[in-house]
C-alpha cells in the first residue's frame, strides 16, 4: 500500500455514523420526503434541498451513486470510498465552521448513499461572491472562518485536500463553513508528507512540479490562497499566475496583497500555516475597501473588467450579512 493509500486508510477506521438502511431504491420514491431543488451536481454526487415530513426545517440531501460499477477498474469502489470518508469526517469533526452532518442512509440494494446535512442558505462561495459585492471586512470574516476550521483539521492531522469557493458554504448568518470532505485524508503519527495530491486544477501548489514528497497541510494553504485568490479578483487562476499577478497589483489593500502572497509562496516552508493567517487578520487593522485604485496599476484592466463583467452584483443583504467576527468565535453554538 503506498503512503497515499495508507492516509486514506486513517480515515477509513474513522468511527462512521450510524447508517441506516433502507429498503425504498431510491429515498426520493417515499412519501415523506420531497425534493424541493437541486443544489448542485459532482462528480461523485448529486445535491438536493429537502423536506421531511415532520421535520421543520429544510434539509440538504447528497446522494451517492457508491455501486461498484465503473468499468475502469482504477475507479473501482472510489465512489463508494468519498462517501465513506465523507461521513466519517463529517461524523467525527465538529466545529462551528465545519458542515453539520445529521445521519447517513444507504439502500438494501447498495446502489446508493445519502448523507443528510444542514442546509446553508447562502449556498457556496462561488456563487454567493458573483451574486453580491463582499467589502473586505466581510471577506476577511468568511476567510477566518474557513482558517479556523483548516486549523481545527490539520491539527487532528487531516488535511482536506480540495479547498476552493464551491466547498465552502454560508449560513444565514453569512458565517463560512468548509464542506465536501470526500478526498479529505489524515497522516499517520510520524508521517509528515505525501507524495501524490488530489485538488482541481488551478489549485495545484507549485511543489507538485517537483515531483518530490510535499507537506498536504501547507497543500491545503495554498489552494486556501488561491480560493481568497479567487474571491478577490474574480478571475481564473489557471488563467494568471496568482502570485505573481497579485505582486503586480498596486490597488490591493496591504491587508490582503500581504496574506495572499505569504499563502501563495511558492516555497511551502515560506508559506504561511493557518496559525499565521488568523495571527495577521487579527492583529492588522481591517479595512471595508479590498481596492484603491492606482492609476499605475498594470493589473487595473482586469480588476474592473471583472467589476463590469459582474453588474448585477448587489450588496449582501441584510440576513445574510456578515455578524461581527466575535460572534464567531464565542457567541455561536449549534
Ligand atoms: N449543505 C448545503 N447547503 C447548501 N448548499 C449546498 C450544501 N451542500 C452542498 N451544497 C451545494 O452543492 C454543491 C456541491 O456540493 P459538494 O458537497 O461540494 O459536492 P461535490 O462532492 O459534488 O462537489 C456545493 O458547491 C453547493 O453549491
Ligand atoms: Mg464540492
Amino acid at each position: 500500500m503506498d503512503k497515499m493509500n495508507s492516509t486514506r486508510a486513517e480515515i477509513m477506521k474513522m468511527p462512521a455514523p450510524h447508517i441506516s438502511q433502507i429498503t425504498n431504491e431510491d429515498l426520493f420514491s417515499r412519501s415523506d420526503v420531497d425534493v424541493i431543488k437541486t443544489l448542485g451536481k459532482g462528480g461523485y454526487s448529486e445535491v438536493f434541498l429537502a423536506s421531511w415530513k415532520g421535520v421543520p426545517y429544510k434539509l440538504v440531501v447528497k446522494k451517492y451513486h457508491i455501486a461498484d460499477v465503473d468499468k475502469t477498474p482504477a475507479n473501482r469502489g472510489i465512489k463508494r470510498m468519498h462517501f465513506d470518508a465523507e461521513i466519517k469526517c463529517l461524523n467525527n469533526l465538529e466545529h462551528t465552521h465545519i458542515a453539520k452532518l445529521f445521519t447517513a442512509l444507504v439502500t438494501s440494494s447498495g446502489n446508493l448513499g445519502y448523507v443528510i446535512m444542514e442546509h446553508y442558505p447562502g449556498g457556496d462561495l462561488f456563487h454567493f461572491s458573483h451574486r453580491y459585492m463582499l467589502n473586505g471586512d466581510q471577506m476577511a470574516k468568511i476567510f477566518m472562518g474557513v482558517s479556523m476550521a483548516l486549523s481545527y483539521i490539520h491539527e487532528k492531522r487531516i488535511f482536506h485536500q480540495d479547498i476552493k469557493p464551491q466547498n465552502i458554504l454560508l449560513d444565514g448568518y453569512g458565517r463560512a463553513v468548509l464542506t465536501d470532505f470526500g478526498l479529505a485524508s489524515k497522516l499517520k503519527e510520524g508521517q509528515n508528507s505525501v507524495t501524490s495530491w488530489h485538488t482541481t486544477i488551478g489549485h495545484y501548489g507549485p511543489e507538485l512540479c517537483l515531483g518530490r514528497r510535499f507537506c498536504p497541510f501547507k497543500l491545503d494553504m495554498y489552494s486556501f490562497g488561491i480560493t481568497l485568490w479567487k474571491t478577490v479578483f474574480k478571475l481564473s487562476s489557471t488563467a494568471f499566475d496568482p502570485f505573481t499577478f497579485t505582486h503586480t497589483c498596486t490597488s490591493l489593500v496591504p491587508y490582503f496583497k500581504d496574506a495572499l502572497l505569504k499563502l501563495l509562496h511558492p516555497v511551502p516552508c515560506a508559506r504561511w500555516d493557518s496559525g499565521q493567517f488568523e495571527n495577521h487578520f487579527r492583529s492588522t487593522p481591517r479595512s471595508t475597501q479590498i481596492f484603491i485604485m492606482q492609476p499605475q496599476d498594470p493589473t487595473a484592466h482586469y480588476i474592473l473588467l471583472a467589476q463590469k463583467r459582474n453588474p448585477n452584483a448587489v450588496p449582501v443583504p441584510q440576513p445574510l450579512a456578515v455578524v461581527p467576527f466575535y460572534t464567531f468565535r464565542f457567541g455561536y453554538t449549534r
